[in-house]
């Protein structure tokens, strides 16, 4: 361990932004109208944004066929001098058989949004084959029905796949009020370098914080002070993209950790909240990878992982999809990730002795109570409390509030 100055260097050495300048835009938008166009469903525009910014650097694309091969074998890609960086999702574009027909020669395709409007170049293309049964037993470990995303997002998709050079237009916003939490990986870094951060630990979220959570991030923020750290910055990054039905939806977040940070759970002296960009997959040991990748490139350098991370229920079967460890186990070994510092940690559970969220202690378990996120569900739905000291009551409040919009609507 080593206290460095400055930020953790982003993979590849320098943040592939992938904006066209504000002078070329006209050009840009022009030859749009006069190439091959495809229109591009919320998830690949979810993909565009997230490549626009770098989270995924050095990648400067949608994947070709040979980063596709690197990604489903290797978790990884190696670089043209013999490095190697972890990129453990498949970042594609699928199209279908007249959209392939229409491509015909052309080596450059127009991307547009759902209203039409040129988002963005695809330059020196190559089309390949969509092997999706092979990339969703590789991605998620199996092929069982009713997995999300996949249902979205790759069952009906095209049986084609369509990767190369991306040039975006504008930058994506979705006009819906959170665009201004939207901190690109540049932006984060400057946040961070204000702050005159000395390290930045980052915790990815899709859930309400709960005190459990906390834990996590503030034993964290201890732990690096102990370490010798004067000014550690936590990134509070909850998943903007897409996530399945019942999770719950990031406005409804948005406003559960406003409160977590005015109710003074975690400081916001010392916490920076953005939304990060990235659709949600639920593949678990697979998908942490990518978690903790794209945090490099926003310049943390400690990743927080705990139970079951990327995880959820089998689709079919009644259990869980993966064992609750592997997500930190795999991450602790990620070829790629070696430059980040991984707090992997233990299961935290309401401890009826002391009336709180702790680290569950296997000694006692007797007096340990699990809140899972169908639990916590159906607690809000039905206008019940969680134990005290579970959440802060803002921020139940806000739950509460999200499960009786759905009732009244
Ligand atoms: S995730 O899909 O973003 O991983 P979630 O929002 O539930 O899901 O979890 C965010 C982070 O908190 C992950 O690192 C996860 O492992 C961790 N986590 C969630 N619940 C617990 C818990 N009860 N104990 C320890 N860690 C947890």
């Amino acid at each position: 361990f080593r206290i460095s100055c400055g930020l953790i260097e982003p993979d590849g050495g320098k943040l592939a932004e992938l904006f066209v300048t504000e002078s070329q835009k006209n050009d840009k938008k022009k030859e749009a109208m006069s190439i091959p166009g495809i229109k591009l469903s919320r998830i690949d525009l979810e993909w565009v944004h997230v490549l626009s910014e770098g989270w995924a650097s050095p990648l400067r694309g949608f994947m070709r066929e040979s980063e596709f091969l690197q990604t489903l074998h290797f978790n990884c890609l190696r670089l043209e001098d013999g490095s190697v960086v972890n990129m453990s999702l498949p970042i594609v574009l699928a199209i279908n058989d007249s959209q392939k027909l229409r491509i015909g020669e052309s080596t450059r395709v127009a991307l547009f949004d759902s209203d039409d409007n040129p988002v963005a170049i695809l330059s020196n293309i190559e089309i390949y084959k969509h092997p999706k049964e092979e990339r969703i037993a590789r991605t998620w470990g199996t092929i069982a029905p009713g997995l999300p995303y996949v249902d979205e997002a790759i069952t009906n998709a095209g049986n084609w796949l369509i990767g190369g050079d991306l040039e975006v237009i504008e930058p994506i916003k979705y006009n819906d009020g959170l665009d201004r939490f939207r901190l690109s990986p540049a932006e984060l870094r400057e946040e961070f370098t204000r702050r005159n951060a000395d390290a930045v630990f980052a915790f990815q979220l899709r859930n309400p914080v709960h005190n459990g959570h906390a834990l996590l991030m503030t034993d964290t923020r201890r732990r690096l002070l102990e370490k010798g750290y004067k000014n550690p910055v936590l990134l509070l990054h909850p998943l903007g993209g897409f996530t399945k039905a019942d999770d719950v939806p990031l406005s409804w977040r948005m406003k559960q950790h406003e409160k977590v940070l005015e109710e003074g759970v975690l400081d916001p002296e010392t916490t920076v909240i953005s939304i990060f960009p990235s659709p949600m997959h639920y593949a678990g040991p697979t998908e942490v990878q990518w978690h903790a990748k794209a945090r490099i490139n926003a310049g943390a350098d400690y990743y927080i992982v705990g139970r079951d991370p990327a995880g959820m229920g089998h689709p079919v079967e009644k259990r869980d999809l993966y064992e609750a460890d592997h997500g930190k186990k795999v991450l602790s070994m990620a070829p790629g990730l070696e430059r980040l510092n991984i707090l992997p940690f233990r299961v935290a559970a309401y401890d009826k002795t002391q009336g709180k969220m702790a680290f569950f202690d296997p000694s006692r378990p007797q007096d340990f109570l699990f809140i899972s996120g169908t639990k916590m569900r159906t607690l809000a739905k039905n206008r019940e409390n969680p134990p005290d000291g579970f959440m802060c009551p803002g921020g139940w409040k806000v739950l509460v509030d999200y499960y009786d919009s759905l009732v009244s609507s």
